[in-house]
């Protein structure tokens, strides 16, 4: 069902010690029932500890990556049943720094995206044009294949379990933010190409979330577009206060 949602991706952040400092300041400063679903997504080695810190609270708690085996030989791999061995039903997939640094393709990520429906976990799948691709006017051409070659095989039915995260990777981490206008026309245009892969209904309940550069400064303007339900944040969800500023800047 769609919902405003506010997902924190830490990337390769903060060690034990730092994921329960920053764990303690997100639930001191959580003084009210925020106004979106919020996520954080720390590194494998804390997930176990902030599902444990966080479980009677609002937040929950997503893993950056999974393998799409189940089992077996894949060193420095884990499973979708590992990670809910430990709490954990919701996975980021696709994020453009696995894509670029460790050559994670679309047929790659479709199989991931299998595995994570087929063991009933949530998954956020990030996609997003690259600079060059965006000044050569190619990023709706890029958008609608990283779709189609990384998701779109999923049954209607399956929808219900996905989170979709449109991140131009040239406002990931620069502080070049898209502008509103920039992200509302993407996420419309992917709200249109899911209505013509599948329907109106299932377009219109997917979540679409915003990443590249969202600080609790831009947050109101992006997420107070159409077709954008929200943000996954990096940088500024390493600190509590930015982050839940970010999480109740809904109208
Ligand atoms: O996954 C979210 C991330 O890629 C965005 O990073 O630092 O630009 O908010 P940042």
């Amino acid at each position: 069902m769609r919902k405003n949602i506010v997902a924190g991706n830490w990337k390769m952040n903060n060690d034990l010690a730092e994921t329960s400092e920053l764990l303690t300041h997100l639930k001191m400063q959580l003084v009210k029932e925020p106004t979106a679903e919020v996520y954080i997504a720390p590194a494998f080695t804390c997930l176990s500890h902030a599902f444990q810190t966080l479980k009677e609270t609002p937040i929950k708690v997503a893993a950056q990556n999974m393998h799409f085996e189940k089992k077996g030989a894949f060193t420095g791999e884990v499973s979708a049943q590992m990670l809910q061995s430990v709490g954990v039903s919701t996975v980021i997939l696709g994020h453009s720094e696995r894509r670029a640094q460790f050559n994670e393709t679309n047929e790659i990520l479709a199989k991931k995206v299998s595995a994570a429906i087929e063991a009933d976990m949530e998954v956020i799948f990030c996609f997003g044009e690259e600079l060059k691709e965006r000044k050569a006017g190619e990023h709706f051409d890029v958008v609608k294949r990283q779709l189609e070659e990384g998701i779109f095989h999923l049954s209607k039915e399956s929808w219900k379990k996905v989170i979709l995260a449109y991140e131009p990777v040239w406002a990931i981490g620069t502080g070049e933010t898209a502008s509103p206008d920039q992200a509302q026309e993407v996420h419309a245009f992917v709200r249109e190409t899911i209505a013509g892969k599948y329907d109106e209904a299932t377009a219109n309940e997917v979540s679409i979330l915003y990443g590249g550069s969202v600080k609790a400064d831009n947050a109101r303007e992006i997420f107070g577009k159409e077709d954008v339900d929200g943000g996954l944040i990096g940088g500024a969800s390493l600190n509590a206060i930015d982050f839940l500023a970010i999480v109740n800047s809904f109208e």
